[in-house]
């Protein structure tokens, strides 16, 4: 008699969320490491993704570029949500994502971090009696005028699977109440594509094209409502950039929102040779530019976390951030723009905070995602 060990391997649909600039680097792994099978061993399982893309970013430098970049393949479903208020366009992806549950009939529903797109596909889940997995979750900055603090706590509350990239994260969705058993530290995902495109990010020219020498720029990416949709807010930060140029180059480029936002309050943008406004990059400068900056000036959370990794200094310009292991670990500080002058002279003079490198941020992520999804699914 034979007897045989091999056990039948259930293959799980999942459909993966990514709709704005911040999710894509955030799906890449998890969809390569699908692919590849890495994961598939604990629970046995193999995954079919289907790659669902919200249209919340549309314009070819907030997404076609990171497609290209990342190696995504193309989307099996678009929405096209476009912009809008917030209601208008979480609304419009609902609408638009709940046909798709209806046909596709998932395992699972994969959504990453905290943008519109994230709390209405997990919605129309939690309607449907689809399970979600949600990656990055747990993050709070406990500020609720954050569009995207909605966003997490909506989110977290309705997913079936919180995957955290640090610990605090787990605290937090504990004292919400969130059962242990659905919480699950698997590290940071952002890191898996960092260290994924370390390579190519390194082969870009942009420092020579921009005039810039290692170490010697400031590197700055600002979209914030909080500090670009207030025009005494959006003009003191041009003003103090453009002072900050004196002393050292700063390249800025523009979020559409910003540019938006400089138009409608006639704030002029021609500035010293110093002081480079620019269209916004891709993924590959995005990293080079972090990686050799003197300092990085931002309100962007993942730039938060990639500066910690190349242990770049960070001056984020929130009064809090939901990525406290970036500030407790990393190389991060919050500052406060009349706070930026000082900030700005500490870093130039002593070199800044360079910081750790969190646990578990370590480019291996995306499998240990895909095996709790699997033990989820036996479980
Ligand atoms: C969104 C996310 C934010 C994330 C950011 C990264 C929410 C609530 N906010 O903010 O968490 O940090 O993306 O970029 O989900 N626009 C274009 N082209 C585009 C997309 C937008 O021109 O491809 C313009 C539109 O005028 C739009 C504005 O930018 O109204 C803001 O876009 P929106 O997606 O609403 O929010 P973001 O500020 O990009």
């Amino acid at each position: 008699m034979i007897i045989t060990t091999a056990v039948l391997t259930k293959t799980l649909n999942l459909l993966v969320v990514a709709g704005a600039r911040p999710n894509f680097m955030k799906v890449a792994p998890l969809l390569r490491a699908a692919q590849t099978g890495s994961g598939d061993h604990i629970a046995n399982h193999a995954f079919k993704c289907r790659l669902i893309h919200t249209g919340q970013h549309y314009d070819a430098a907030m997404s076609d570029v990171f497609f290209t970049e990342l190696g995504l393949p193309q989307p099996d479903v678009c929405l096209d949500a476009g912009s809008g208020s917030h209601a208008v366009q979480t609304a419009k992806i609902m609408e638009r994502f709940d046909p798709v549950c209806e046909e596709e009939k998932p395992d699972w529903v994969v959504v990453v971090g905290d943008v519109n797109s994230t709390m209405a596909c997990t919605l129309v889940c939690a309607k449907r009696g689809i399970r979600v997995a949600h990656i990055e979750a747990g993050l709070r900055s406990f500020d609720r005028t954050m569009p995207e603090e909605v966003n997490r706590i909506v989110t977290d509350a309705l997913a079936d699977l919180l995957l955290t990239s640090s610990r605090d994260a787990d605290q937090n969705l504990l004292c919400e109440g969130i059962s242990p058993g659905k919480i699950r530290f698997v590290g940071n995902i952002m890191i898996d594509s960092l260290v994924d495109n370390l390579g190519k990010a390194r082969e870009r020219r942009i420092l020579e094209n921009l005039g810039l020498k290692k170490e010697a720029f400031v590197y700055v990416t600002l979209h914030r409502p909080s500090n670009v949709d207030s025009p005494e807010s959006l003009r003191e930060i041009t003003t103090q950039l453009a002072r900050l140029s004196e002393k050292i180059p700063v390249v800025f480029p523009i979020h559409p929102r910003t540019r938006k936002m400089l138009g409608e309050f006639h704030i002029s943008t021609s500035v010293s040779p110093n002081f480079k406004i620019v269209d916004p990059i891709g993924y590959h400068d995005s990293l080079c530019l972090t990686e050799q900056a003197r300092f990085v000036m931002t309100d962007s959370g993942g730039l938060q976390e990639e500066s910690t990794f190349f242990r770049t200094p960070c001056l984020t310009l929130r009064p809090n951030t939901e990525r406290p292991v970036t500030v407790s670990l990393g190389s991060n500080r919050l500052i406060s723009l009349p706070e930026l002058p000082q900030a700005m002279d500490e870093v130039l003079e002593n070199q800044g905070r360079k910081g750790a490198v969190p646990p578990l941020w370590d480019g291996h992520t995306a499998e240990r995602i895909l095996q709790e999804i699997s033990l989820a699914s036996v479980g």
